[in-house]
C-alpha cells in the first residue's frame, strides 16, 4: 500500500517533543512531508508553541466540550479531512480513539509507544517496564486500530535497561530513540510498498 498524501495531522496533549522531531526531520530533508495542522485536546500544551514557532496551524479542541467520545472524534475527523490530511500521527495524545475516528483513516493513523509492544501497553509504560525488571525495553511505532496499543507494528527500537536506572532515566533513554524512530516510521509508511498480513506490517522485498 500507499499512496497516502504526504500531508500529516499531528495530535498532541502535552510536551510535543515527538512533534518537534517530525518538524526537524522535515526541515532537514529526512522526511518528505508537510504538517498541515497540529491539534491538542489541552489548551496550553507546550507542543502548540513548537508548532506555532514552525509556522504550522494549531487548533485546541477540548474533549470536555463534547457530550460523547464519538462527537469529539467526528469533529477531529472533520478538521483533519478539511486540511487534506493523509496520515494522522498521534504524538503523546492522551485520548482513546473511537471507531468513528479509527475507521475514518484506515491504516493511516500512527502512534508511538514508549515500550516494546505487546509488553506494557497503556499509560506509564516506562515505569511498568522498569518495575517489571525487564533488561531491554524501547519504543514502538504502530498503526492504530481499535485495540489499545494493539495495531500492526511498523518499527521498534530496543533500549537497554540498566541496573541503576530510574523510571525517569529509562524514559529519557527511550525518548532519544523515539525521536529518530517516529520520523523514520512515517517515511516508511508514506513511501508505500507495504501491506498488512493478519496483524503483521510487511514491507515488500527490495530484492524480489
Ligand atoms: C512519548 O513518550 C510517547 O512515546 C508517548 O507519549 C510521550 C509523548 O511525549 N506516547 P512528547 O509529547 O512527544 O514529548
Amino acid at each position: 500500500m500507499s499512496h497516502l498524501p504526504r500531508v500529516l495531522g499531528v495530535l498532541i496533549s502535552g510536551r510535543g517533543s515527538n512533534l518537534q522531531a517530525m518538524i526537524d526531520a522535515i526541515a532537514e530533508g529526512r522526511l518528505d512531508a508537510r504538517i498541515s495542522v497540529v491539534i491538542s485536546n489541552r489548551a496550553g500544551a507546550a507542543g502548540l508553541d513548537r508548532a506555532r514557532d514552525a509556522g504550522i496551524e494549531t487548533l485546541t479542541i477540548s474533549h470536555r466540550d463534547f457530550p460523547s467520545r464519538e462527537d469529539y472524534d467526528s469533529v477531529l475527523v472533520r478538521e483533519l479531512r478539511s486540511r487534506g490530511v493523509g496520515l494522522v500521527c498521534l504524538a503523546g495524545f492522551m485520548r482513546l480513539l473511537s471507531p468513528v475516528f479509527v475507521n475514518a483513516f484506515p491504516n493511516a493513523i500512527l502512534n508511538i509507544h514508549p515500550a516494546l509492544l505487546p509488553s506494557f501497553p497503556g499509560v506509564d509504560a516506562q515505569r511498568q517496564a522498569w518495575a517489571h525488571g525487564v533488561k531491554i525495553s524501547g519504543a514502538t511505532v504502530h498503526i492504530v486500530t481499535c485495540e489499545l496499543d494493539g495495531g500492526p507494528i511498523v518499527l521498534q527500537r530496543g533500549v537497554p535497561v540498566l541496573d541503576d536506572d530510574t523510571p525517569d532515566s529509562l524514559a529519557a533513554r527511550i525518548l532519544v530513540e523515539e525521536h529518530t524512530a517516529y520520523p523514520e516510521a512515517i517515511r516508511i509508511v508514506l513511501d508505500g510498498g507495504w501491506r498488512i498480513e493478519e496483524r503483521r506490517f510487511v514491507r515488500q522485498s527490495r530484492f524480489p
